[in-house]
């Protein structure tokens, strides 16, 4: 019988995780994987609000498969545009609002403590969907699960993450993550976009860290190549982005050095950072990590819904 609490809890952060809740997520989102395909009337009659306050595909439609694939129904918007947030009303009431009409809130926001703020006002559960350059726990949760399917395990991998390590919310929440398990950490970035300061200091605390901007070099030694877009739209200053634009880009060539079983993962959307020929590779794992997003939020749905224990 484990001790693990899950029903009612808020997920702003990766960080609110031990290394066993997670292994436990991923346990749980395993056994999604056979509901996902057949179906479960799990959380019927639960209701999801997703808030999304900036553009999304995949959080967005995966969190509502997600919950309809348990039984359950999706309120929420897309686009702020039609919503009272266009006439003043502020975050906190607007979270106030939809703890009348749902269970659980999913909510993406272009601010940074976004999501913690909602979760103080709100008397339903908050989970953050992405907030600004600071989180994206939900996606480093389905980066973790989708590289222990792959290579079977996740401690004593050689770990690369790739591109935009300051603007990018996803690799500050992986790399939390990844800092509870017994890995070696590549970080490739241009001077410009080197990881956060403040995430580097706390993880390099736990676990070897090298920070690099020759992709070239690392390729050979990696197990896992974690590639990200460059944020356009988080740059203050679009002259900055110009000097950085297309400064990574996977192609055959690149891999032409990689090791056989390298994988190679991208939280999408991408841009130009991996070009179309590597779709086709063994290594390509980036479409099969859209599916593991469904089962990790499927297992967090049931999971602080109180359906799994
Ligand atoms: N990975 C990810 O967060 O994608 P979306 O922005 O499409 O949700």
């Amino acid at each position: 019988m484990h001790t693990l609490q899950f029903q009612g809890r808020d997920i702003t952060s990766i960080e609110d995780f031990t290394r066993e809740e997670i292994n436990y997520i991923l346990k749980i989102s395993k056994t999604m994987e056979p509901i996902a395909k057949k179906g479960s009337d799990m959380l019927k009659g639960k209701i999801l609000a997703n808030l999304f306050f900036e553009p999304s595909t995949r959080t967005r439609l995966s969190f509502e498969a997600a919950m309809l694939k348990l039984g359950g129904s999706t309120i929420g918007f897309g686009d702020v545009e039609n919503t009272s947030v266009k006439k003043g009303e502020n975050l906190a009431d607007t979270v106030r609002t939809v703890e009348n009409y749902a269970d659980i809130i999913a909510l993406r926001h272009p601010l940074e403590g976004a999501a913690k703020l909602a979760a103080e006002f709100s008397k339903v559960p908050v989970i953050n969907a992405g907030s600004g350059s600071e989180e994206h726990p939900t996606q480093a949760l389905l980066d973790l699960y989708t590289i222990e399917k792959e290579k079977k395990k996740i401690d004593g991998l050689k770990i690369a993450l790739v591109g935009d390590l300051r603007y990018g919310r996803t690799v500050h929440s992986l790399a939390y993550g990844l800092s509870q398990y017994n890995i070696e950490l590549t970080l490739i970035s241009p001077d410009s976009l080197r990881m956060r300061r403040e995430v580097l200091r706390k993880i390099q605390t736990k676990i070897p860290v090298t920070e690099t901007q020759n992709l070239e070099k690392i390729i050979p030694q990696i197990d896992v190549l974690y590639v990200t877009r460059i944020q356009k739209e988080r740059f203050p200053d679009q002259a900055e982005y110009a000097k950085v634009k297309g400064v990574y880009r996977i192609d055959l060539e690149t891999l032409s050095n990689a090791k056989k079983d390298l994988i190679i993962l991208h939280p999408l959307p991408r841009v130009d950072e991996i070009a179309a020929e590597v779709d086709s590779t063994p290594q390509a794992r980036y479409f099969q990590q859209v599916w593991n997003g469904i089962v990790v939020r499927m297992a967090l749905l049931a999971l602080v819904l109180g359906s799994i224990k």
